[in-house]
């Protein structure tokens, strides 16, 4: 399955639908840009809820696997390329920064053993594009690890039931997942930041599956906590 066949599909329905993420992606948006300067790659599309006087302050590139996801962004006037976050077409040591927007748990291989793998593939690809002392910026939800060892258990019935309705496997990594494959691709400085917002309630509705926009469940039957997870490449 061609995740980026599935992206161009879907790319009209995910920008005109609020997944019901909004104080999340306001409070993440404003941590990562205030930590990012100087000449700055987001990978994945951009971070949602982004400011347009920061990023107009930004030497900013956009790059996704998906022509139709990317072509906000181009029609916008930002500089886009159609890269796969695993051979990114850039050269060495070119950026100050590398933003991550809830991209990992998509490149998946269609199974969970492979998409541990892959999130270290994209982080070596990371590495090697950002600067000496350059920082990566991972926004993602995250899941406990009881989540997620009974989602590796059952990724081949969920991938099953996925395909039924042409969807790629998705896979939520525990942050302590992302920390050690951090760690292991020589990244230090590690800083974790839970956009929380104040005054959520359990029942707030949201959209979990891109491809199913008419299903929604109240965000407590969806166990997954944001996380924004930061660290520098050490050279
Ligand atoms: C859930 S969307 C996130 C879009 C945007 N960053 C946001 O947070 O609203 C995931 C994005 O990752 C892109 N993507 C999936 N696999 C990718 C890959 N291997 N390399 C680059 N981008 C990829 C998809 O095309 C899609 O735009």
């Amino acid at each position: 399955m061609d995740p980026s066949q599935f992206f161009d599909r879907h790319a009209g329905e995910y920008h005109g639908t609020d997944a019901g993420m909004r104080a999340v992606h306001e409070l993440s948006a404003q941590h990562i840009e205030e930590g990012i300067a100087g000449r700055v790659l987001s990978v994945g599309g951009m971070w949602p809820r982004h400011s347009q006087e920061v990023i107009s302050n930004l030497d900013l590139t956009v790059a996704d696997v998906s022509a139709e996801m990317l072509r906000p962004h181009r029609e916008a006037g930002l500089s886009t390329a159609l890269d796969d976050a695993r051979a990114l077409s850039f050269s060495d040591a070119s950026f100050d920064h590398v933003v991550l927007p809830l991209v990992l748990h998509h490149i998946t291989d269609q199974s969970w053993i492979a998409a541990r793998r892959e999130v270290h593939k994209v982080l070596a690809e990371v590495r090697r594009v950002l600067k000496r002392a350059g920082r990566v910026w991972i926004s993602e939800l995250s899941v406990s690890r009881a989540i997620y060892w009974t989602e590796a258990l059952a990724a081949p019935f969920t991938r099953l039931v996925l395909g039924f309705a042409d969807i790629p496997l998705v896979v939520m990594h525990s942050a302590e997942f992302y920390r050690s494959a951090l760690r292991r691709e020589s990244f230090g400085d590690l800083h974790s930041y839970y956009p929380d917002p104040p005054g959520g309630s359990w029942h707030d509705p949201i959209r979990p599956i891109i491809g199913l926009p008419w299903l929604k469940v109240p965000r407590a039957f969806y166990p997954v906590r944001p996380l924004v997870l930061s660290a520098t490449a050490a050279r």
